[in-house]
C-alpha cells in the first residue's frame, strides 16, 4: 500500500494566499481612487473647456406653473396653431409674435444685477382684455389673476441659476455688449453696428429666447466662457471678481 499516493505533500502554487485575496482588494480599491481621480478631472477640465456635463440636466428646462410662450410675445414670427397651420387674426392676417422688448418685462436687467421676472400685474394688464379663451395658458393666468386678484405671485422656476458661489451681474454686461456690438453672440446681424437696443444683447448668453416656446439653457455659462470674454475684452480675471 502505498501511502505515498493518498498522503501527498501539500500542494506548493506559486502564490501564496494573502496575495491572492490582497490582489483583488487592492486592484478595485486602486480602481476606486482612480475613478474618483478621474471624476473630479472630468469635473475640472469641463468647467474650464466649457463642456456642459449632460447629467446635471442641462438640456431639460423646468416645468413652468403657466406654459408662457417667448415666441408669442417677444417673438415676431408667423404664430401657429396646434395643427401647424398659421393662425389667422379676425381680419384674415396671419398673426405674428408681439415683438415686445425683453425689457418690457424684465425691466431691472439694465439698472442691476438681477434681469427679473414681471409682476403677475403686468400680464393681467393685457390679459383682462387680450387673448382667446380656448388658450389652457390664459385659463390658468385668469384662475391666478382674477379669481384670487394678485394675491398670489406666480412661481416661476429658474431656468439658470450659477452655484451660489458666484457672483454674476447683468447690469455691466448689457451696458457694454450695447455698446461694443462686435462681442454679441448668437446674433450677427447686429455685430456691425456701432450700438444697439439692450434687447439686442440677451442673445450672447440666453441665445434666441424670442424663438423658444419654452425657455431653456442653450449656452453652458460655465468658468471658461466667462473668463474667456472677459479676457477679450479688458474685464477683470481674478477670482474675486465672480466669487464670493
Ligand atoms: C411679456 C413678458 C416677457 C417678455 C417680453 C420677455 N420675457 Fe423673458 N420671461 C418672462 C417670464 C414670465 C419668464 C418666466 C417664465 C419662463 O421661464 O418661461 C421669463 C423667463 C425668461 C428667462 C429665463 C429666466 C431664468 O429663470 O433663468 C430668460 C433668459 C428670458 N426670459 C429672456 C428673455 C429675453 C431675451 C427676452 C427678449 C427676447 C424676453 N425674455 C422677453 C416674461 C417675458
Ligand atoms: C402687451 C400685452 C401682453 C402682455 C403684457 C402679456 N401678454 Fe400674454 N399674450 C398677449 C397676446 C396678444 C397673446 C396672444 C393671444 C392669443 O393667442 O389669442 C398672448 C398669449 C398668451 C398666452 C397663450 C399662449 C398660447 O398660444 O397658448 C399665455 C399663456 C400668456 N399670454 C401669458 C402671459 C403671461 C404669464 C404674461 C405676464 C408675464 C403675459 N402673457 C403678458 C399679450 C400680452
Ligand atoms: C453675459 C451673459 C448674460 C447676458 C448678456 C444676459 N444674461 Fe441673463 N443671465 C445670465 C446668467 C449667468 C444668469 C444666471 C444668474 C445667476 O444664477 O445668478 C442669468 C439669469 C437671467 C434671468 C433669471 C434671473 C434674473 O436675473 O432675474 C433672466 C430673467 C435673464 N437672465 C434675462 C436676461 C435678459 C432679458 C437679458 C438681455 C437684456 C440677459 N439676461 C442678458 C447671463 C446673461
Ligand atoms: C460677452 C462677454 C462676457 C461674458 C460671456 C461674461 N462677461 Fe462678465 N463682464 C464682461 C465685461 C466686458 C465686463 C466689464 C463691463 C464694464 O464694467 O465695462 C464684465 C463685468 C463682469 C462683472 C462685474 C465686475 C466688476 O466690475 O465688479 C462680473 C461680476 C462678471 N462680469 C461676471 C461674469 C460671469 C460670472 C460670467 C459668466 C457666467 C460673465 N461675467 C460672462 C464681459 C463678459
Ligand atoms: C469671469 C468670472 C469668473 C472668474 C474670474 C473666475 N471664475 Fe471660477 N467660476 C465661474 C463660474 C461661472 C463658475 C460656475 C460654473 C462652472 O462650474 O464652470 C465657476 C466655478 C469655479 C469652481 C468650481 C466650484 C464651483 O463653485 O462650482 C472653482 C473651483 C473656481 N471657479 C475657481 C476659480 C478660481 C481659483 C479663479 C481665479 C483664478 C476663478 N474661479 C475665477 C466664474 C469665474
Amino acid at each position: 500500500m502505498s501511502t505515498a499516493q493518498t498522503d501527498p505533500p501539500p500542494a506548493k502554487s506559486g502564490t501564496p494566499t494573502w496575495v491572492k485575496v490582497l490582489v483583488p482588494v487592492i486592484a478595485t480599491g486602486g480602481l476606486a481612487v482612480t475613478g474618483v481621480v478621474v471624476a473630479i478631472l472630468v469635473f475640472v477640465l469641463t468647467a474650464w473647456l466649457n463642456l456642459p456635463l449632460p447629467v446635471f440636466g442641462f438640456d431639460e428646462p423646468p416645468e413652468q406653473p403657466i406654459a408662457f410662450p417667448h415666441t408669442v410675445h417677444a417673438g415676431t414670427d408667423v404664430l401657429m396653431d396646434i395643427n401647424g397651420n398659421p393662425r389667422i387674426a379676425p381680419d384674415n392676417s396671419q398673426l405674428t409674435g408681439l415683438g415686445l422688448d425683453c425689457t418690457f418685462c424684465h425691466r431691472t436687467v439694465t439698472t442691476s444685477g438681477t434681469a427679473g421676472v414681471p409682476p403677475v400685474q403686468l400680464c393681467s394688464f393685457c390679459h383682462r382684455v387680450v387673448g382667446s379663451e380656448d388658450r389652457a395658458g390664459l385659463a390658468q393666468l385668469r384662475d391666478i389673476t382674477f379669481l384670487e386678484p394678485f394675491v398670489d405671485a406666480i412661481n416661476w422656476q429658474r431656468v439658470h441659476r450659477l452655484p451660489d458661489s458666484v457672483r454674476f451681474v447683468h447690469d455691466p454686461h448689457i451696458r457694454f455688449l450695447s455698446n461694443h456690438p462686435a462681442a454679441i453672440g448668437n446674433n450677427d446681424a447686429v455685430t456691425g453696428l456701432a450700438s444697439v437696443n439692450p434687447s439686442q444683447v440677451c442673445s450672447t448668453c440666453h441665445g434666441s429666447v424670442a424663438t423658444m416656446e419654452k425657455v431653456k439653457q442653450v449656452e453652458p455659462l460655465k468658468m471658461g466662457q466667462c473668463v474667456n470674454c472677459h479676457r477679450d475684452n479688458n474685464a477683470p480675471v481674478d477670482c474675486s471678481t465672480c466669487h464670493f
